[in-house]
């Protein structure tokens, strides 16, 4: 099978994004092409460095990489582990025009990203997403950063890779929940702008979720396809266009901040909830029949995920909190706080219009749904 390139265009800022099993096999002539340096930092975490760091160093053949090796996890995307990274970066005295290597989920990501883009202020970097999650959303679009104590994702930076290399044979190592996980964001490209790609979705999810290569290269491709589109037409976030990609955000963050942002809730998990709460709300607020929402929640059912507040483990009177989260929400701004809500599967629209008292009163009947018993897929 040969690799999918999509390309996202941004000016001088433009870049690949070659998709496909043994992408890495070809890094050594991709890199080549890319830069002259011969010495390589590679950031990746302590899990990811003993699963796939060889591949990426056979793959290099002829380039000298040198391993950056940062704690698993969220704690990563911290002050003090971005000062650990950049003082191993000058210590090998790089250049602006030397790369580093982000090897890793979209915590490495973010991470390396934000090193780079302050390092000398702007050296190149590239991501090589080992996440099926970061394979369809953090390693494209070139937001970076890290979290803080007031918050996540607070300090940070634009600024785009010289590359993405997404070698589909590192989600083999990939555990299933986290793969359910990366498929809520591949699912929201369809429930965005295509109908068609959410149908495909549907018919398809079984099959990708099981690693099948054919399938997980189409949905990863059609993805990054649907996010370059996003980011050429709205690179820094500055109208509603970018806005569309936080379908089930508000809702699923919400979720994420009561259960304390822990490993209860994967960031996907609390997103494919937070997109069926969506969808539901948008049902209950007239704008697209109920129907249409109860196939989206029974299709996250159909695949062992997660549809219904009260499967993370929220409490049944938790709306008044959940909704005081939304009111923390960092996209909220003077004018409210804007809600991605749908007319179909596909046809997404930003409300900016929402009282918070609706949401609440929909919460309150949401979390009344009691998931029956199904096996754990
Ligand atoms: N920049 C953006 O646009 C953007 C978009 C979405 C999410 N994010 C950020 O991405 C982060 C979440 O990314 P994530 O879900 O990839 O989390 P992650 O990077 O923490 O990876 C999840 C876990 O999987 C492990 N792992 C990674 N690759 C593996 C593999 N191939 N096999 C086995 N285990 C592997 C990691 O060690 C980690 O324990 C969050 O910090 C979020 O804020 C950024
Ligand atoms: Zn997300």
């Amino acid at each position: 099978m040969t690799s999918i390139d999509v390309s996202v265009s941004l000016a001088d800022r433009s870049y690949v994004v070659s998709i496909g099993p043994g992408v890495l096999d070809g890094a050594s002539g991709r890199l080549t092409a890319l830069t002259r340096a011969r010495k390589v930092p590679v950031v990746t975490d302590s899990a990811v460095a003993g699963l796939h760091l060889d591949r990426l160093r056979a793959g290099l053949a002829g380039f000298e990489l040198v391993p950056i090796v940062v704690p698993a996890g969220e704690g990563a995307k911290s002050f003090a582990t971005l000062e650990q990274v950049v003082d191993r970066l000058l210590a090998l005295e790089v250049t602006r025009q030397d790369v580093v290597i982000a090897l890793g989920g979209g915590v490495v990501g973010d991470l390396t990203g934000f090193a780079a883009a302050i390092v000398k202020r702007g050296m190149n970097f590239i991501q090589v997403p080992t996440t099926l999650l970061a394979m369809v959303d953090s390693s494209v679009g070139g937001k970076t950063g890290i979290n803080t104590s007031a918050g996540k994702n607070l300090v940070g930076a634009f600024h785009q890779p010289l590359a993405v290399w997404a070698d589909l044979d590192c989600l083999t190592t990939l555990p299933p929940r986290e793969m359910k996980a990366g498929y809520a964001e591949i699912v929201k490209y369809g429930l965005i702008s295509d109908p068609a790609f959410y149908a495909w979705c549907e018919a398809n999810a079984a099959r990708l979720l099981a690693g099948e290569a054919g399938p997980l290269a189409h949905a990863v491709a059609q993805s990054c396809r649907a996010k370059a589109a996003i980011v050429a037409a709205d690179e820094r976030e500055t109208n509603d266009i970018r806005a569309l990609l936080n379908l089930g955000h508000t809702f699923g963050h919400a979720l994420e901040a009561e259960t304390g942002f822990s490993d209860r809730l994967l960031h996907g998990e609390a997103v494919a909830i937070g997109m069926a709460q969506a969808l539901r709300f948008s049902a209950r607020r007239g704008l697209m029949p109920a129907a249409a929402a109860a196939r989206f929640t029974q299709h996250l059912e159909g695949v062992g995920m997660m549809a219904w507040p009260r499967e993370a483990g929220i409490a049944p009177d938790a709306a008044s909190r959940l909704v005081a989260h939304m009111r923390q929400d960092k996209k909220r701004t003077s004018d409210g706080l804007p809600f991605i809500l749908a007319r179909g599967l596909g046809d997404s629209f930003v409300a900016k219009d929402v009282p918070l008292a609706d949401v609440q009163a929909f919460l309150e009947t949401d979390l009344q749904h009691v998931p029956s018993e199904r096996a754990a897929a």
